[in-house]
């Protein structure tokens, strides 16, 4: 399966998001947008209006990652703004049906987030409606920190399941990806890289996504 780069946001220069953008768009294949309330994470950083402001910039999927107590709330705003992807915490709504119904009344894809002390078994009975499964490698809330390697059995937990029920569902892994460990999370079957600091902050990003796209497709 070809992997999937999904640069995060979180980490671009807020000053410039045009130019940070559009240096990265050619060479991505999503764009991981962290939204986040100071409540069900401890940190607040944009929200819809700046995802309205640069959805013209690009016709990159939108991956918008919701960090907040109701991610239900907002999907008509979320969609309107022009995102593709919504994904929730099932910490934040342990019953994801009515998110559900609501994202895909607003032609949205869904996913559901893991934390990285949530069992892949909360999130299970609902990878048939998901288009995409996340697993947390850090903590949400801040970008820039190390990557949890107890959290690969979880991802092959994911993969197993998705093939076991043979479902379509992209894995993706959200957290301290590098290129040290971008084959890691790979071969335990993610096939979407979320990278914040490891392409953002670098000081050529292309050059990075190019060196994390050749890590996860060469590493064991
Ligand atoms: C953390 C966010 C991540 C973060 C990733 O709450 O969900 O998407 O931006 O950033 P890095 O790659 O720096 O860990
Ligand atoms: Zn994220």
């Amino acid at each position: 399966m070809p992997v999937k780069i999904a640069p995060s946001l979180l980490a671009a220069d807020f000053a410039r998001l045009d130019s940070e953008i559009s240096r990265v768009a050619e060479h991505v294949d999503w764009l991981h947008l962290d939204v986040m309330d100071g409540h069900f994470v401890p940190n607040i950083s944009f929200g819809i209006p700046v995802i309205a402001a640069i959805r013209p910039l690009t016709d990159l999927y939108f991956d918008c990652h919701v960090m907040t107590t109701n991610p239900d709330v907002y999907v008509p705003e979320l969609a309107e703004a022009g995102i593709n992807l919504l994904t929730a915490h099932i910490e934040a709504i342990p019953d994801p049906s009515r998110a559900m119904k609501r994202a895909a009344e607003h032609g949205l894809d869904f996913g559901l987030v893991i934390n990285p002390g949530t069992p892949f078994d909360a999130i299970a009975p609902y990878v048939e409606e998901c288009s995409t499964v996340v697993v947390m490698s850090v903590e949400p809330g801040y970008g820039g920190q190390d990557f949890i390697p107890e959290v690969l059995p979880k991802i092959e937990a994911a993969r197993e399941w998705v093939e076991k029920h043979d479902l379509g569902a992209d894995i993706e892994v959200d957290g301290g990806i590098t290129p040290v460990n971008a084959g890691q999370a790979i071969s335990a079957g993610a096939t979407v890289l979320v990278a914040g600091t490891a392409v953002f902050g670098a000081d050529d990003p292309v050059a990075a996504v190019n060196t994390l796209r050749r890590a996860a497709t060469t590493d064991e």
